[in-house]
């Protein structure tokens, strides 16, 4: 009994010490101690003895279980110990690793093109009005002199929305409504989003107007023109062609529309213009329309014809943007390809 005691506590102690798992120990425990374990078989044999040796071999067996015990519960806490060790090793952030970048967004090109040309206003003394984009009929149409079933109105393709409301299809709306609230002088610029129902190269359904009127005792035509030259210098260079073509707006009259010198093939001299899908062969591309404030608009916001006069404007945002920055499709402004946005801001 005594040898083989020996070997056993060998045995086991040496399987404690190289164990590595508390898997393994487990195992291992119930293996020795269990129901069917090593030393409760040898406990269990004790009986079949002489009387005389059972004393002394249950101490020694007694003492090895308890052994057994005490050296399992050792090697539980070092196992669990080292792993801990492991763990937070492995999970350690190295704090002088660089950090992840985010990419800083960009103003949008359309953005600062209407920055451009309402800082160039506001520096000659025009001031900021604004307007819904959901609009009446009488705002869009009747009060800028345009009746029911006139022409006129196939001009801008409406999109409608419930109860006669609609979708602004431009910004002279805003004229009205500033000047129903208010009394001349009047020096106010609109920048904001219109819809019409267009799609082409030139064409958004939804797309930028900024529109400008100045109204007062004595405003001529020659205002009108000093300010839109002063701007259009200020926003293309000195060579960029301009010209001012006579047209027709119902709420203005006389009325102009102006031009500028396509700047994506050359304009009117170069060759490239034949086949040019911006100014489809002009050589020009139409930015704005303006002219005097009719006397019928007048009428409307209970403004005296005899004592005010004014002059009106709305330019088209994309079309400038297309022809500042040589882009050749408005689409491009709208898709938010971020290859194409990158370019700019
Ligand atoms: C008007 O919208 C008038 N309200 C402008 C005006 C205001 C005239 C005050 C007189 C007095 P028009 O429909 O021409 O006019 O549009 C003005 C400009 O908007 C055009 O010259 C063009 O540059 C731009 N534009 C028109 N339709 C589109 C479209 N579908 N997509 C992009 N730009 C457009």
């Amino acid at each position: 009994m005594n040898d083989s005691l020996e070997a056993l506590r060998g045995e086991v102690l040496e399987h404690i010490q190289k164990s590595d798992s508390e898997k393994e120990l487990e195992e291992l425990r119930v293996g020795v101690l269990g129901r069917s374990g090593k030393v409760t078989l040898l406990l269990r044999g004790l009986k079949d003895l002489p009387a005389e040796e059972r004393p002394r071999a249950g101490e020694q067996l007694n003492q090895l279980r308890r052994l057994v015990e005490e050296r399992i519960d050792t090697r539980l806490v070092a196992i669990k110990e080292q792993s801990r060790e492991r763990a937070l090793k492995e999970e350690q952030i190295d704090i002088t690793l660089p950090g992840t970048r985010w990419e800083r967004g960009r103003t949008h090109p359309l953005t600062l093109v209407i920055d451009e040309i309402v800082d160039v206003f506001l520096a000659m003394g025009f001031e900021i009005a604004r307007g819904p984009d959901i609009e009446d009929d009488y705002y869009n149409f009747e009060a800028l002199n345009i009746p029911k079933d006139h022409p006129a109105r196939d001009m801008q393709d409406t999109f409608f929305v419930s109860n006669g409301r609609l979708l602004r299809t431009h910004t002279s709306p805003v004229q009205i409504r500033t000047m129903e609230r208010r009394k001349p002088p009047l020096q106010v610029i609109v920048p904001g989003a219109v819809y019409r129902h267009d799609d082409d190269a030139t064409h958004s359904p939804m797309f930028h107007q900024v529109e400008g009127f100045m109204v007062d005792d004595r405003i001529a035509l020659s205002d009108l023109k000093g300010v839109l030259s002063h701007f259009l210098r200020q926003i293309f260079s000195q060579e960029t062609g301009v010209r001012f073509r006579p047209s027709f707006f119902p709420f203005t009259e006389p009325s102009a529309e102006i031009d500028i010198q396509c700047l994506i093939c050359g304009g009117e001299s170069s060759a490239a213009r034949q086949t040019c899908r911006v100014c489809k062969g002009s050589g020009w591309l139409e930015i704005m329309g303006a002219g005097m404030i009719d006397p019928h608009v007048f009428k409307f916001v209970r403004y005296d014809p005899e004592k005010v006069s004014g002059f009106a404007f709305g330019m088209g945002v994309e079309r400038i943007a297309m022809l500042k920055y040589g882009i050749d499709d408005i689409r491009l402004f709208f898709q938010n390809d971020l290859r194409f946005l990158r370019q700019f801001g």
